[in-house]
């Protein structure tokens, strides 16, 4: 099946501050603010939300093709996702701009300063599918990014009958109340989770029964506490799958998509694709980073199983 995630790609720099950030910002002097924390640690991370999800589904043996911007800084990233079996051939390089970068600052009681900078992804809606990507699909995942490029990616979609999954997520405050409600009228899937969801209700005006009617289906992610999936007239509640320790919390939700999305690649039942995609989480849990899982088929068989019943049918995924 040829999946097209677009979506973000971005660095992640990590920094903790060995103090407290309150103990060097005086109340009394805000209006001249001006502060340097001498950090201890920094790390690098791949991420953004096209290639997370996109990580996932390769593990999962597909080969996903990421469509997206990013910065003359992308090259080695580009060599590790290939390596990984994500096809970057939609990804175009801006050569004057770095790739977006996510700098956050931790302190000692959790207090994060944080900047994103949106780099070449703002470029993303100059990129087309009928020019990068190919011309047709048998999905694609619009996924955060410049919401630009979201409103361009789901008025081609529909344009050119392409089904497509709607995970706006954090960009549903830069999308204007007809963008959303035109972008979940046409997809096949809106994905959100609980807090999301909310904000889709107040922007659009619409009860639950109606994006469900508008859109198609509906999957809300509950966190811990799971999923819920409305498709058509069934509502399935998928639970989680306890991870043996949480590590970060990182693209938890993007790797839930990965999993999810390889069930529906399969053909399995929408209740066996919710529950891959709790599987596929709790790895994600497990590590630091969004992209730092590894498992085998057939361990993550085996590990579904240890949970969930599948009448057999994830041996599709071992073969
Ligand atoms: N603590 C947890 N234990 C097990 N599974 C979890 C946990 N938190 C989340 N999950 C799984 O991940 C899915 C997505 O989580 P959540 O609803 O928190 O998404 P999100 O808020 O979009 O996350 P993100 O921070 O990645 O954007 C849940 O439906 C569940 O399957
Ligand atoms: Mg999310």
């Amino acid at each position: 099946m040829k999946i097209i995630i677009s979506g973000s790609i971005a660095y992640d720099y990590l920094m903790s501050f060995p103090g407290r950030f309150q103990e060097h910002i005086l109340p009394d002097q805000i209006d001249r603010l001006s502060v340097s924390f001498l950090v201890d640690t920094l790390s690098k991370r791949r991420g953004g939300i096209a290639p997370n999800i996109a990580y996932t589904l390769a593990l999962l043996g597909e080969r996903p093709l990421v469509m997206a911007t990013a910065g003359h800084d992308f090259g080695e990233y580009r060599d590790w996702l290939e390596d990984h079996g994500v096809d970057t051939s939609a990804v175009v390089e801006i050569p004057d701009l770095f790739t977006a970068s996510f700098f956050v600052n931790t302190d000692l009681d959790n207090n994060q300063i944080a900047s994103f900078y949106t780099g070449a992804m703002a470029f993303a809606h100059t990129l087309s599918i009928a020019e990068h990507a190919g011309g047709s699909a048998d999905l694609v995942v619009i996924s955060p990014d410049d919401p630009r490029a979201m409103v361009k990616r789901a008025e081609e979609c529909s344009a050119l009958g392409i089904p497509y999954i709607y995970d706006p997520s954090q960009q549903i405050i830069r999308l204007s109340a007809e963008q959303l409600a035109a972008g979940i009228r046409d997809c096949l899937l809106l994905i959100v989770n609980e807090y999301e969801f909310g904000m889709v209700q107040e922007n659009t005006g619409w009860t639950e029964d109606e994006v469900v009617t508008h859109a198609g289906g509906l999957i809300i992610t509950l966190g811990e506490a799971g999923s819920r999936l409305l498709i058509g007239e069934a509502e399935h509640h998928i639970p989680t799958v306890p991870p043996d320790r949480i590590a970060d919390p990182t693209g938890v939700g993007d790797a839930f998509r990965g999993g999810l999305l390889r069930g529906y690649s399969l053909g399995l039942p929408w209740e066996v694709a919710g529950r891959m995609g709790s599987v596929a989480a709790a790895y994600v849990l497990e590590q630091l980073g969004s992209q730092s899982h590894q498992y085998t088929r057939a361990e993550f068989v085996a590990r579904y199983r240890q949970h969930f019943d599948d009448d057999g049918s994830l041996d599709a995924l071992l073969s």
